[in-house]
């Protein structure tokens, strides 16, 4: 029986957070539940120094009036300090990973909330695995601009940064033809290349770069050279974050350390530099970074996100836990948390979406 349920959102933000809180709170509402937000991922439960005024914040329809088409996430989020290894101070001073997700599940017992519903991307799904597996009711909602997700034909998010850095394209192709220039867009995604290959085939790039097909810099620089002999005398080059030539490295702005992740980025300004040695072409770099978490959601991530929201809800009523809500297109589904766990989704090399873009003559650089 159901009471009282608790939303949280985790990881970096993406456009449709704050749809999918709508929905479960007027879903929730519905069935004459309770429900409520926990603050900044788990810190609200982790961290209650800085809650004074609470862990949880009630979801009220008031509360989630007129949120869905809004950026970011009313509930605050953060990708640090995963409950999972969690960076705590010892008496000698050094910092040590703990696990303190026995905490929640000892809050939720303490606070009489019944389950929760844990929107978020692949650490969230562990740290929601964990949770299930100690016992505690959950179903997970996933969310990344990233689109690396396994089991999910999408996450929400994806749809509005590959929108957003497909107009970024467009707008370079003008000053780029206009100065005849090459420009290079380096897009996120860590260590997938879903942005860059989905915008840079919309926004008509004549290079995309990914990680999981490592490039030859000097190919990159024949396919300018050869659209010069054409007489088309720019090049648009879009890089995924998480590209690396042949042989090399991936580009680390921040090492990973306790309670976080390896920052990727820098790799724009490398392809850059070597473009214009090779070509001898004046070569700018845009990096678009976090605008693409930025901003409203695209319809097609409101609508998954609000359809997520709400199959969450229906999950918990029909008994289910220990699943992820899962785009099956067209419908939605749902899939045991211990087979998502842990994998992550590249761009298959066969697909047709990246066939398409070498039959339209796009270059990967290999
Ligand atoms: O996972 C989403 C994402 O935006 C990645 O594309 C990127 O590598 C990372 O988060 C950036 O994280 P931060 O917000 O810590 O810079």
């Amino acid at each position: 029986m159901i009471r009282r349920i608790a939303i949280n959102t985790g990881g970096g933000d993406a456009p449709g957070l704050n749809a999918v809180i709508r929905a479960v709170a007027l879903s929730a509402n519905k069935r004459g539940w309770e429900c409520y937000g926990i603050r900044d991922g788990f810190n609200g439960i982790l961290s209650p120094e800085r809650y004074p005024e609470g862990a949880v914040v009630r979801l009220t329809l008031d509360r989630v009036r007129g949120i869905a088409h809004l950026g970011g996430t009313i509930l605050g989020t953060t990708n640090k300090g995963s409950p999972l290894r969690f960076p705590m101070q010892m008496p000698d001073g050094s910092i040590r990973e703990t696990d303190r997700t026995g905490e929640i599940v000892d809050f939720f017992a303490r606070e009489k909330l019944d389950a929760l519903i844990s929107v978020g991307g692949d650490g969230s799904l562990a740290i929601a695995h964990a949770l299930h597996r100690k016992g505690l009711r959950v179903v997970s909602v996933p969310k990344t601009i990233d689109n690396d997700l396994d089991k999910t034909y999408t996450t929400f998010g994806f749809d509005t940064a590959v929108s957003f850095a497909t107009e970024c394209l467009d707008r370079l192709h003008s000053t780029a033809e206009s100065h005849q220039r090459v420009m290079v867009v380096e897009v996120m995604g860590r260590y997938a290349g879903w942005i860059a290959l989905h915008a840079g085939i919309a926004g008509g790039a004549h290079s995309i770069l990914i990680p999981e097909i490592p490039f030859d810099v000097e190919k990159v620089a024949e396919r300018v050279r050869g659209r010069d002999r054409l007489g088309r005398m720019y090049s648009i080059v879009v890089v995924a974050e998480g590209a690396h030539p042949v042989g090399g490295h991936r580009e680390v702005l921040e090492a990973a350390a306790a309670g976080h992740s390896e920052r990727l980025g820098g790799i724009g300004e490398r392809v850059a530099a070597a473009l214009q040695e090779r070509t001898g072409k004046e070569t700018r770099v845009v990096v678009l970074g976090h605008l693409l978490r930025g901003g409203s959601p695209t319809a097609f991530d409101r609508l998954a996100a609000l359809r997520f929201g709400a199959a969450a809800v229906r999950a918990l009523d029909q008994g289910r836990s220990g699943v992820m809500v899962s785009l099956a297109f067209p419908n939605v589904e749902y899939v045991a948390l211990e087979e998502v766990t842990g994998r992550m989704k590249g761009v298959p090399l066969d697909s047709d979406t990246l066939q398409t873009a070498r039959d339209i003559g796009i270059s990967f650089g290999d």
